[in-house]
C-alpha cells in the first residue's frame, strides 16, 4: 500500500500494479505453460492476469476463493504462488478439471503416471485389432462409434489407478484428447487420430504436470502443505461450513462469473458439425442433465439480464456476510454490450454491499478484448466488439459506525486489512 498525492491531497491506495495489469490485458496469448491447457474450458480467465493480482493482493500462506472457478485457473496460479485456495462451481465437469489440473503429484505418482501412459500406449497401437465395445446409449450414437469405444477401454484402464489424484491425471488427458478429437471438428474422428494424439500429448501432459508439481512444491508454507478444496456447490449455498475454520485466512475472492447476457457452453462440445453433445460428462460418468441455462445465472432470452443481476447480488451479499473480515473482489468480466451492461454490473456489486477501487492513476478501467472464443457466436445480437473487464472491489464495512466511504475512512480500512496480515 502507497500513499498518493494527487492535487495535492494525501490519498491511500493498493499497490496494485496497474501498468503490469494493463500490459497483461493486452495480450490475447492462449496460456500454454503449468497445466492451464489440459482442458479448455470455455471463458477461461487470463492467468497472467490472475498471478499479477495473487502476488501483488496476497501474501503466501493466504487463503484465495474462487466461487465460479470453471477450468481452474485460479487454483493453479494460486498454489504455484504458495497461497491455498478454495474453489468452487456448480458444474460437476469444472469440479474435476479443477481439481485434475491443479492437484500436484509427487515423484511416485508422477512415475505411477507415466507407467500407465506406456500400458495405454500399446492398447492404443493395437486399434485395428479392437473391435467396438458396447458403449452408453448417450445423444448423438452413431457418430464416431469406434473413436468413442476406443475411448471407453483407454478409460477402463484407468480402473487399475489405485492413486486418486494419479487416476484423475489419467481421465484428464483422456478428457484432453477427447476433446481435441470431437468437439468442433466438423469431421467425425477417426480411432487413427486419437492414436495420434494420444502420442502427441501424453509427454507434454507429464512434461506440464511434473513442472507445476515441482513449483507447487517448493512453494509450500510455513512446513504446512499447501491445501486445494474443490466444492461442488451453488455460489448462492456456499456457507462458513464450506469455508469451516479457514474462513478468516480468505484474503481475496478472484474469480470470473458467467457474463450477463453470452450464452457459454460450459457443459456441451459441439460434435459433427455444431450439434451439441454431452460426451464429455459420459466419459467422465457424471451426472449432466441440466438445460441451457443452468450454468449462466439466467436464461437466454432476457433481454434486461433481470435474473441474472438478482442472482449475482445475492451471492455477492452471501458471501459478504459469510466472510466477516476484509477481503478484496476482483473479477474479470466480459460485457457484450458494455455500454450499459458495466453499469449495471457496478451497480449490483454496489447493491450486494461493496465498493469499488479504482485506478487512482488515471481513472481507467483494465480492459482486454476477449480473444476469439466459440462462444462469441452466442452473443444475442452479436455486435462483434465484446471486451473482458477488470473490477476490484472490497466489502463496505461499518467502522465505528462509519460507513467506509470517503478516502479518509478507507485509509482507516487499509489499516485493519494490514492488522489483519500481520497475524
Ligand atoms: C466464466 S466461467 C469461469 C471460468 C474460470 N474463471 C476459468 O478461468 O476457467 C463461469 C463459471 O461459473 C459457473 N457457474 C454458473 N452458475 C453458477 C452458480 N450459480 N454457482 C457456481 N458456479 C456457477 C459455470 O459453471 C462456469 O464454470
Amino acid at each position: 500500500m502507497i500513499d498518493k498525492n494527487i492535487d495535492g491531497k494525501q490519498m491511500l491506495s493498493f499497490r496494485i500494479p496497474w501498468k503490469r495489469l494493463g500490459s497483461a490485458a493486452a495480450s490475447q496469448q492462449y496460456a500454454m505453460e503449468l497445466t492451464h491447457p489440459l482442458y479448455r474450458y470455455p471463458a477461461m480467465m487470463s492467468p497472467y492476469i490472475a498471478r499479477i493480482l495473487i502476488q501483488n493482493l496476497t501474501q503466501p500462506g493466504d487463503i484465495i476463493l474462487d466461487p465460479f472457478c470453471g477450468g481452474g485457473t485460479t487454483a493453479i496460479e494460486a498454489l504455484s504462488n504458495g497461497r491455498n485456495v478454495i474453489c468452487s462451481d456448480l458444474n460437476p465437469l469444472a469440479c474435476f478439471v479443477t481439481r485434475a489440473k491443479a492437484t500436484p503429484l509427487n515423484s511416485k505418482e508422477i512415475l505411477t503416471l507415466k507407467k500407465w501412459v506406456c500400458s495405454a500406449q500399446i492398447l492404443l497401437h493395437n486399434w485395428r485389432n479392437i473391435h467396438p465395445i458396447q458403449i452408453p446409449q448417450i445423444d448423438r450414437p452413431f457418430v464416431a462409434p469406434k473413436t468413442r469405444s476406443l475411448i471407453y477401454l483407454l478409460k477402463d484402464t484407468t480402473v487399475k489407478i489405485k492413486n486418486a489424484a494419479v487416476r484423475h491425471a489419467a481421465m484428464l488427458l483422456i478428457l484432453r484428447i477427447a476433446q481435441l478429437s470431437f468437439d468442433a471438428s466438423r469431421k467425425s474422428p477417426s480411432p487413427l487420430r486419437l492414436v495420434k494424439l494420444f502420442d502427441k500429448y501424453s509427454n507434454d501432459m507429464i512434461r506440464k504436470m511434473q513442472f507445476y508439481s515441482s513449483l507447487c512444491n517448493s512453494r509450500g508454507m510455513y512446513k504446512r502443505p499447501l491445501f486445494l478444496d474443490v466444492i461442488k456447490s451453488d455460489a448462492n449455498n456456499l456457507n462458513q461450513t464450506h469455508f469451516g475454520i479457514n474462513r478468516d485466512r480468505i484474503s481475496l475472492i478472484l474469480t470470473s462469473p458467467p457474463y450477463p447476457g453470452v450464452h457459454v457452453l460450459y457443459h456441451r462440445w459441439q460434435i459433427d458439425g455444431r450439434k451439441e453433445t454431452s460426451l464429455p460428462y459420459e466419459i467422465l460418468g457424471i451426472h449432466n442433465g441440466f438445460g441451457p441455462s443452468h450454468f449462466t445465472l439466467g436464461p437466454r432470452h432476457d433481454d434486461f439480464n433481470e435474473q441474472y443481476f438478482q442472482r449475482l447480488i445475492e451471492i455477492y451479499a452471501r458471501l459478504r456476510n459469510n466472510i466477516s473480515h476484509d477481503f478484496i473482489v476482483a473479477q474479470i468480466v466480459a460485457f457484450p454490450k458494455p455500454q450499459y451492461q458495466l453499469n449495471q454490473f457496478r451497480s449490483a456489486m454496489n447493491k450486494a454491499g461493496y465498493l469499488e477501487l479504482n485506478n487512482f492513476n488515471n481513472n481507467k478501467s483494465i480492459v482486454r478484448e476477449v480473444p476469439h472464443r466459440r462462444w462469441y457466436t452466442y452473443f444475442s445480437p452479436c455486435n462483434g466488439s465484446s471486451k473482458e473487464f477488470l473490477l476490484l472491489h472490497h466489502p463496505k464495512r461499518f467502522d465505528g459506525g462509519f460507513e467506509i466511504t470517503s478516502d479518509s475512512q478507507f485509509r482507516l480500512w487499509t489499516k485493519t486489512l494490514q492488522g489483519f496480515r500481520r497475524r
